[in-house]
């Protein structure tokens, strides 16, 4: 029997392995879901053997909570619209800490009334405890932010002293009682402490950097599941916790690398979130174009890059950038969209909100694809997009995103931005594009603006 529940564990793993290596390309993204929920779902039936083999298994109470807890996932993410993605990645993610907070009291209270007694096995399960707090009540005040519940200017003053103050504290805390494993009243204290840390350390982040602070909860919880497969010797609980452990930071790494800032830099929250600062316009002028105009631009052109921004995903724009592809490609002009690995507010965002609208993922260009494209681009319309395509990154030493990998958008011949004024992007800065001499603007709601343009291409085509 054990050879047989390792055995399933062992495919269970496999299968979420692959089901990871697939969710790495759109193209094999929902295979790859049902890869790893399918290996999932070996884990959870091999995991209630289990316990009937040791003689205390308890069906009642097992199958109560797969109804519950399964029914609700099932509810809540059938319903969940596309942009609530994150709120909800977060609070299931808060829900995974609070199940390794939950396993450990109940552990730790165990300990107190063994004979034999390991020390190892009390600190792991002393880590997964705090470290289980930390990522449930951090995941509910991201899923706060996220959900605008709670303001951006709910902050703390001194917050970073008050977080390393609270820290240290845990740590003095957790040293003393694995000395003298005296009170379990220490042992909530610890549990409160961990959880007050978690809001303190969430807190003051800057909205806009929550998916990277999603990534860090992520990892977290990862990494308490994982403590808690150690706990119960279990290996599928040890090996998930690890993958989602080391994906969730290989992708907070990648979202810092993408913005170019230090992870100590997003956790300060000393940059973003502050949406609407003005551009400083000083004397320089930009110019503008009409829809007829830019309509003649895009009709007469052999290539063009859309660049999408947040501003598409504020102004829902994605379909309609779909069928202006399609009516370009009507009369022979070969379109392709430049994908920003951080454009919008969450990994993947402009992907998944193109996917939604039927754009052919081969269409889309990554970074370096996108800027070998741009040399051959006769325009290059930029929707709602402003950090991602800002030139001082490449030649400003003085901007604070200089050194930010960003689409070369002045390698094409013209370059059209739809955004509503000269306001800023996310990083609050100037974008010289705008007074560039091969730039156009467009002002206007994105959608608006597109639908403007759709029209009157018919009437040309
Ligand atoms: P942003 O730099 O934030 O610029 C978005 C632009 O869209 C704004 O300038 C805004 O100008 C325009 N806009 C807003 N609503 C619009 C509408 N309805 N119609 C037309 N335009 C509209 O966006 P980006 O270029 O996508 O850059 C993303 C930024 O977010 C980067 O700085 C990145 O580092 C940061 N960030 C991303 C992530 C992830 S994982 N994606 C995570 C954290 C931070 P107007 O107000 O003038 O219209």
């Amino acid at each position: 029997m054990t050879a047989l529940i390792n055995l399933v564990y062992l495919i269970s793993v496999t299968l979420f392995i692959i089901g990871l290596q697939r969710l790495s390309s759109p193209k094999t993204a929902s295979s790859g879901n049902l890869i790893a929920a399918l290996g999932m779902g070996f884990g959870v039936l091999i995991a209630l053997i289990s316990p009937v083999e040791s003689g205390d298994g308890n069906y009642f109470f097992i199958s109560g909570a797969l109804i519950l807890g399964g029914g609700i996932g099932l509810l809540v993410s059938t319903r969940v619209i596309m942009t609530k993605m994150p709120e909800m990645v977060s609070l299931f993610n808060g829900l995974g800490g609070a199940c390794a907070l939950l396993i450990s009291i109940a552990e730790l209270l165990n300990f107190h009334y063994l004979e034999t007694f390991e020390l190892a096995s009390y600190l792991t399960t002393l880590l997964a405890l705090l470290i289980g707090s930390i990522a449930f009540s951090g995941s509910l005040v991201a899923y706060g932010k996220l959900s605008g519940k709670i303001k951006d200017s709910w902050k703390l003053p001194r917050a970073n002293m008050i977080n390393m103050g609270l820290l240290l504290t845990l740590m003095g805390i957790s040293f003393y009682q694995l000395q003298t494993l005296e009170s379990m009243e220490l042992v909530i204290l610890i549990a409160i402490l961990s959880l007050l840390y978690g809001i303190t350390f969430v807190l003051n982040v800057g909205g806009a950097d929550m998916p990277v602070i999603i990534s860090i909860l992520n990892a977290l919880t990862g990494v308490s599941a994982a403590l808690a497969g150690i706990i119960y010797d279990n290996m599928i609980m040890l090996m998930g916790g690890i993958l989602v452990g080391s994906s969730g930071a290989i992708l907070t790494i990648l979202m810092c690398q993408a913005m170019n800032r230090s992870l100590i830099n997003v956790l300060a929250g000393g940059f973003g979130g502050e949406v609407g600062i003005a551009a400083q316009v000083g004397d320089q002028t930009v110019k503008e174009v009409n829809i007829m105009d830019a309509s003649i631009m895009l009709r007469y052109s052999t290539n063009v890059v859309i660049v999408p921004g947040y501003g598409m995903a504020v102004a829902q724009a994605q379909k309609i950038c779909k069928e202006l592809e399609d009516l370009l490609e009507e009369v022979e002009v070969n379109v392709r969209y430049a994908i920003h690995p951080v454009a919008g507010r969450m990994p993947g965002h402009m992907n998944v909100l193109l996917a939604e609208a039927d754009v052919d993922y081969a269409k889309l260009l990554d970074l370096d694809d996108a800027n070998k494209f741009l040399k051959e681009t006769d325009v290059a319309i930029v929707v709602g997009a402003n950090d991602v395509v800002n030139p001082s990154a490449l030649d400003d030493p003085g901007s604070p995103i200089f050194g930010m990998p960003v689409l070369e958008i002045l390698k094409g011949k013209h370059v059209i931005v739809l955004k509503r004024s000269m306001s800023s992007g996310y990083s609050g800065i100037e974008n010289p594009l705008f007074f560039h001499e091969k730039t156009s603007m467009l002002f206007g709601d994105a959608k608006k603006s597109l639908n403007n343009l759709l029209d009157e291409l018919k009437t040309t085509v």
